[in-house]
């Protein structure tokens, strides 16, 4: 879509909801976006924006490929699959950790191969790779949590963000690897070519931040 109109592609869910509020409260508004429905696309060309629901994995990709001038990603998502994008702002929500997390009575044995159960594949052999730690990936899809309960791996890396999955699952964070929030990103040749857009988003979602907006 090569209107004048900025595509933003947001990430389905509690983080997402919280993210339109502040493109909201940056002057971007789309009062349709509250209707409950399935739809996936909502306009508000008077604002200059369109806003697009997608799978919070898949933003940056939308996000590289064009199909959204920017975004909302999880820092986490941006580690993982290391997209061709830029990195506009932190927007400060959406906070957790990445880390290493295991069964609270295992004792590492750092000469043994270590089986590390994650969706962060990436993330967990780059961390792996600093360390010197060789390392086998069991890549799982969700309930990572069960792998080392079940023997199925060592540890696991996963988002920690209350905590609460592990207590109740008797693990424990073993190592903290990197915070996580959520990103503004934008398609490189949008920031290119929709300079003047992109800047103001920007630079307003940053004043709206940074408590400049009153
Ligand atoms: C994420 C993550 C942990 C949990 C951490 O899972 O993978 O399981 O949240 O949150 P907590 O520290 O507040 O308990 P998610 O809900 O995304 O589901 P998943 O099991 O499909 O990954």
């Amino acid at each position: 879509m090569t209107d004048g109109i900025l595509n933003v592609a947001l990430p389905k869910g509690r983080l997402g909801d919280a993210a339109y509020s502040i493109f909201e409260k940056a002057g971007y508004p789309c009062p349709s976006i509250k209707e409950n429905s399935r739809k996936l696309i909502f306009e508000n060309p008077e604002a200059g924006c369109r806003y697009f629901w997608v799978k919070p994995s898949d933003v940056a990709i939308y996000v590289e490929r064009g199909a959204a001038d920017v975004g909302v990603a999880g820092k986490d998502i941006i580690d993982e699959y290391t997209p061709d994008v830029y990195e506009l702002l932190d927007l400060g929500i959406g906070r957790c950790r990445m880390a290493v997390a295991g069964p609270k009575d295992r004792k590492d044995d750092p000469f043994r191969r270590l089986l590390v159960a994650t969706k962060f594949v990436n993330i967990a052999k780059r961390y792996y790779a600093g360390k010197g730690r060789d390392i086998d990936i069991i890549r799982l899809n969700g309930s990572i949590e069960l792998a080392p309960i079940l023997g199925l791996s060592d540890v696991i890396v996963d988002i920690v963000e209350t905590g609460t999955t592990l207590r109740e699952n008797d693990l424990e964070v073993k190592e903290e690897i990197a915070p996580i929030s959520a990103r503004l990103i934008a398609n490189k040749a949008s920031f290119r070519f929709k300079n003047d857009a992109v800047a103001r988003l920007s630079s307003r979602i940053g004043e709206c931040l940074r408590g400049e907006d009153k």
